[in-house]
């Protein structure tokens, strides 16, 4: 028998006054991703390109989400994800960190919510990463902007450095030590 997702993996709780809770993203989320996933004001600093069909998203969810070392589902109180967060590997002592909302929830500190929650525990479940990275476009200000509010370090531009979506981007290095204070 499969088991469920949730069965095996942690859901993460936020603290005591937090609003949000991580847990595993499943095929029964698919209608809830398709709201952040069809979405061009969403994709537009992400590497994705826009969901075109309800297909579409449960053939992402199977080949992308379900098999992705860690990724979460935010979820509000009745269990329901308004986005991702989620941590890819760089090498053996760096992490990059990632999220999307749905833009309905955006300007409410549920990101900024998310990132703290994650970076409080990340290098528990990791004790071997030195750093946790998140790369933000420049022109992205609300997403540079949750990085500090949880007490990433911005270390500069990394000038063109990435190619999306046709276009050469110019992007901000922003780090977490385990030493860091979080905010
Ligand atoms: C980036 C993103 C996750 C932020 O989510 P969010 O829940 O709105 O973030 P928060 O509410 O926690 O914080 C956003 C902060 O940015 C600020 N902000 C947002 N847009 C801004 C802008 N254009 N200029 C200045 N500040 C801005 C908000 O005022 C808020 O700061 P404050 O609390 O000091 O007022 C969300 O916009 C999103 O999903 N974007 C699309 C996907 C994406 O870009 N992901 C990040 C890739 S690196």
């Amino acid at each position: 028998m499969e088991m469920d997702s949730h069965e095996t993996q942690p859901i993460m709780t936020s603290s005591p006054q937090g609003r949000i809770s991580l847990r595993p993203m499943t095929l029964s989320d698919v209608d809830d991703y398709m709201v952040w996933a069809t979405d061009p004001k969403v994709a537009r600093f992400c590497s994705w390109e826009t969901c075109k069909s309800r297909d579409e998203g449960i053939k992402y969810i199977t080949d992308s989400v379900l098999t992705h070392p860690w990724l979460r589902a935010i979820c509000l109180e009745d269990d329901r994800p308004i986005g991702y967060i989620l941590i890819m590997p760089v090498d053996k002592i760096r992490k990059e960190i990632g999220y999307v909302l749905a833009r309905k929830y955006w300007g409410k500190g549920f990101a900024t919510e998310a990132v703290r929650l994650v970076t409080a525990e990340i290098f528990k479940e990791f004790p071997e990463i030195e750093r946790l990275e998140a790369l933000v476009d420049v022109e992205n200000v609300g997403s540079q902007r949750v990085l500090e509010k949880v007490g990433f370090t911005r270390e500069g531009v990394m000038r063109r450095f990435y190619f999306m979506k046709g276009s050469v981007r110019d992007m901000i290095m922003f780090s977490f030590l385990p030493s860091d204070p979080l905010k």
